[in-house]
């Protein structure tokens, strides 16, 4: 594990997108492992601004995310679906074809997670991971369990995880209680994993995921077992 710590988010920003950009050059048909909410805004911003310079072309990328929301169809601006093509996917010459989000909206579920998982296999699996990390150490919305699941699955998530989201609605109560994430499967087996996290409220897990014991209670734990993961946090 490389474990990183830098002094602003401007500066956590660009490490990854460099990280990212470093990727997308050296191998152009990349498959990206990308992530929402606040952590990764910078780290687009900055890729966004080395392909409008000309420095980055994704024009043979291919995108995966890790979750969704149960119930948001991508047209509803809370979506992931959605804040991914207003946060990134607009701004870049990924053809959108090629970027996946799990369906939140079908009514098989499962049959939903088996089809991404699918997916991700027949493009050979990810690239390079990007992960945010939930103040109780979710990675993607994979919740403190008894167990690590493998599989693209359906989750209730956390109380403190909707309180954490709810900065995004008008109210708590909007917050969706489901959602649809990849496994510890497709995250273990991408062959880079990048994590980012910034702010003092995230220090106490991130000690306790790369630094504690091993265990589904810390989800992001696992990753200690990944054979190339980086990890980025500013505490600022
Ligand atoms: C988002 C995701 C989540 C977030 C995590 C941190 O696709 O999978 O695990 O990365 O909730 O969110 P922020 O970055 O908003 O603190």
């Amino acid at each position: 594990m490389r474990f990183i710590t830098v002094d602003s988010y401007e500066k956590l920003s660009t490490k990854a997108a460099n990280i990212i950009a470093a990727q997308v050059i050296s191998k152009p048909n990349s498959i990206l492992g990308l992530a929402t909410g606040s952590s990764p805004l910078g780290t687009y911003a900055k890729l966004v601004e080395y392909y409008k310079s000309g420095e980055l072309d994704f024009s043979e990328a291919t995108s995966v995310n890790l979750d969704e929301y149960v119930g948001l169809t991508g047209e509803n601006d809370q979506s992931y679906r959605y804040f991914m093509n207003t946060n990134f996917f607009q701004h870049i010459n990924i053809p959108i074809e090629r970027t996946a989000v799990p369906n939140g909206c079908v009514a098989d579920l499962k049959a939903e997670g088996e089809r991404y998982d699918k997916h991700i296999q027949d493009l050979g699996g990810i690239d390079i991971q990007l992960l945010g990390i939930g103040f109780d150490g979710h990675i993607g919305f994979n919740e403190p369990d008894e167990v690590f699941i493998k599989e693209t699955h359906e989750v209730d998530l956390d109380a403190s995880t909707i309180e954490a989201n709810a900065r995004f609605f008008a109210s708590e109560e909007e917050v969706p209680r489901k959602a649809i994430t990849m496994g510890m499967g497709a995250i273990m087996n991408a062959k880079k994993v990048l994590l980012i996290a910034n702010g003092k409220g995230k220090k106490d897990i991130i000690e306790k995921s790369f630094f504690g014991p091993i265990t589904p209670k810390v989800p992001a734990s696992i990753l200690q077992l990944h054979p190339d993961l980086t990890v980025i946090y500013s505490e600022n």
